[in-house]
């Protein structure tokens, strides 16, 4: 028997039933639910009924008789039990980039004499690119006077966060080296400069426990595609303190965040809630399958997840690393549990041919420019057999140099 050791993990695994609520090819091990989550087998039947009964059969009656109006905060609602917000905190809608938009200006309002935004400066780019937006936007149109400016800086060093700082900006999991960052230290250090902290948990949600209220985190957002489980371009969602509800005024001021949408008014009143945060009609056919990739998460429970997560990566570092210096790998991400996400990321000079050669053997990670080769541990569906193939096929891509092979092809759109 090939891995037996890894077999009796797996037979001794309370997650292990849930492997099979997933649709995964055959002859793939899937190390990417990190990029775009493996889809619950219950998705497709879930969509069918809403494609076929309620639209197809209901009509626009749908929207209230099937309850599509209350999407976004209903499946909000069971969004908040994995990241520790509670009910009314957290809205499902458009994109992650679209959400950090709303609740930056959100923000900045809250703090008006600060004109400082400090933003993680390796951040994944769409946080940096909409904080340069936003700003530019009110330097430029607004004429801010004194103008905003970004200050770029590392998380593990706020001691540029001073009383000029409106708000802190930075991920909670890096997408890169899958870091995970002190969310409770680095909030009391932002509040300790009256600063406010957003979080974007696109690499934490659904894969690492998150405490919002109990950080004290002011606001957050990520994304629905990840380790939620809900499908290529999912709705993603925002988190905004309840203290903060009375002073919510984002700028995307669309007519479903309204107070009475259906009064057709010529003047827009803000929902005094987190519905302010949502700007037009939702799309109900993303927000059924996020909603029916949650299912298996709450299933579960952060806390067994967050075991097996850690066990998995675990042993998938303690495979390689006797083999890290000869194959010219480095480890990434750090070995301490207290600061990993649910990945593990290694460098290599020709990472991207190497994944190449990995995904060409049916083990699936990714690669992130320029050196980086991504293994993601989604604990719902990655079992200790398909870690210790993994391990394997790295190990034999590169003793073998079959990545040469893989070398010359180029990237794809998407890598
Ligand atoms: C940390 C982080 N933020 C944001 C995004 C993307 O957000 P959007 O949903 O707007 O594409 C990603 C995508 O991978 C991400 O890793």
């Amino acid at each position: 028997m090939k891995h037996p050791g890894a077999r009796a993990r797996d037979a001794a695994d309370p997650l292990a039933p849930l492997r099979a609520r997933f649709v995964l090819p055959p002859g793939v091990i899937y190390l990417d639910g990190n990029s775009l989550g493996a889809l619950p087998a219950h998705t497709a039947g879930r969509l069918q009924q809403v494609v076929s009964k309620e639209w197809g059969q209901g009509l626009i009656g749908s929207w209230n008789d099937a309850g599509w109006i209350d999407l976004p905060t209903r499946v909000g609602d069971r969004l908040a039990r994995l990241i520790g917000a509670a009910p009314g905190e957290v809205i499902v809608a458009d994109s992650t980039s679209l959400n950090l938009f709303k609740l930056l200006a959100t923000a900045l309002r809250l703090r008006p004499a600060r004109r400082t935004l400090w933003i993680e400066g390796g951040n994944f780019p769409t946080d940096s690119y909409i904080a340069e937006g936003l700003v530019d936007l009110l330097n430029t149109l607004g004429h801010a006077d004194p103008p905003y400016r970004l200050l770029r800086g590392a998380p593990d060093d706020l001691r540029a966060v001073d009383g000029e700082v409106a708000l802190v900006l930075l991920s909670h999991v890096d997408y890169r080296s899958g870091t995970l960052r002190d969310m409770r230290a680095i909030a009391a250090r932002a509040h300790a400069a009256g600063a406010l902290v957003l979080f974007d948990l696109a690499h934490s949600a659904g894969a690492v426990p998150v405490e919002l209220n109990a950080c004290a985190v002011d606001f957050a957002v990520g994304c629905g595609y990840k380790y939620l489980n809900g499908g290529p371009g999912a709705p993603a969602f925002a988190f905004a303190a309840e203290r903060h509800h009375p002073g919510l005024r984002q700028p995307l001021t669309g007519w479903l965040g309204h107070r009475r949408p259906f009064a057709f008014e010529p003047v827009y009143d803000g929902q005094p809630d987190i519905r302010q945060l949502q700007v037009g009609t939702p799309g109900v056919l993303g927000l059924a399958a996020l909603d029916a990739g949650l299912d298996p998460l709450l299933e579960a429970g952060m806390p067994r997840l967050r075991e097996k997560s850690l066990a998995l990566s675990d042993c998938f570092i303690q495979a390689l690393d006797a083999h890290l210096a000869r194959l010219q790998l480095t480890l990434v991400t750090p070995r301490s549990a207290e600061q990993r996400g649910s990945q593990v990321s290694l460098r290599h000079p020709n990472a991207f041919a190497v994944m190449q050669a990995l995904i060409a053997r049916g083990i699936v990670g990714d690669f992130r420019h320029p050196d980086i080769l991504r293994f993601g541990f989604a604990p719902l569906y990655v079992s200790f057999e398909d870690v210790a193939c993994a391990s394997e096929g790295v190990i034999d891509v590169l003793q073998s140099e079959a990545w040469r092979a893989f070398s010359t092809r180029p990237a794809g759109a998407v890598t």
